[in-house]
């Protein structure tokens, strides 16, 4: 974990590799200990700025609707931000029973949204980035194995709606590049190809470049091959 001393006050910057940080804390849905709560699972630690905000609702109204698909890969979601319990509950009831927004309406939200008033978590996880904003958190999403590492995580402005096909689409790769020892490649999807490993671990770059092995290879460092969407949704999914 690296730790940087901003204006006194130390910041933590979690990275990929490392052991989710661990917290217990208040949600809507009861108290959680994360990442132990979770673990079996993949889970996404996300976070916004305010509850009560477009952008935010926009955000919840699109990931409670597709909470469904992140179920099927054993993906659960986790929200906070640094509002209280209270505040909570009110946005997501006025979610449900207010807002209807790009066809969602009488939306549910029924993932746990952490209460994080103190902003305890918020700073472990790096999510307060003071030159953005002292009081608020980023839109930052940590994507977790099953075993409480983090695999991924990106970070986005307060004024950066998240694109949730994206955050589906990096759960699939992460766990397909885990069942098939393989990369994915820019813009990967199920059905593309994918990368293979390195000469030495699947045939000689000879092989390779020669045709040998089952890759088509655009150079010795650059070898791709099949994987069809059935299989890879086979074995990802739940
Ligand atoms: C929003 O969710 O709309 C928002 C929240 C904080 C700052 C800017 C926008």
């Amino acid at each position: 974990m690296m730790e940087e001393q901003v204006n006194q006050e130390v910041i933590s910057m979690p990275r990929i590799g490392d052991p989710a940080p661990e917290f217990t804390a208040v949600t809507t849905q009861g108290e959680i200990n994360y990442p132990s709560d979770y673990e079996g699972n993949w889970s996404i630690l996300f976070s916004h700025p305010a509850d009560f905000t477009p952008v935010c609702t926009s955000e919840f109204m699109t990931f409670a609707t597709m909470e469904s698909q992140f179920e099927a890969l054993n993906c659960k979601l986790i929200g906070l931000s640094i509002d209280g319990l209270y505040s909570h509950i009110a946005w997501l009831r006025t979610i449900k029973e207010k807002i209807e927004y790009k066809g969602m309406k009488d939306i549910e939200v029924t993932f746990p949204l952490i209460e994080d008033i103190s902003m305890d978590v918020a700073k472990k996880y790096g999510m307060i980035q003071p030159n953005e904003d002292s009081t608020k958190a980023v839109r930052a999403v940590f994507f977790v194995d099953p075993k409480g590492i983090i695999r991924a995580m990106i970070y986005y402005p307060l004024s950066l709606g998240r694109n949730f096909d994206e955050l589906l689409r990096v759960v699939t790769a992460l766990k397909a590049a885990d069942e098939f020892s393989i990369a994915t490649p820019a813009d990967w999807r199920p059905g593309d190809d994918v990368i293979v490993p390195p000469a030495g671990s699947c045939g000689t770059a000879q092989d390779r470049m020669e045709g040998k092995e089952d890759m088509t290879c655009y150079d010795w460092f650059f070898c791709t091959k099949k994987l069809d969407e059935e299989t890879v949704w086979k074995a990802i999914k739940k």
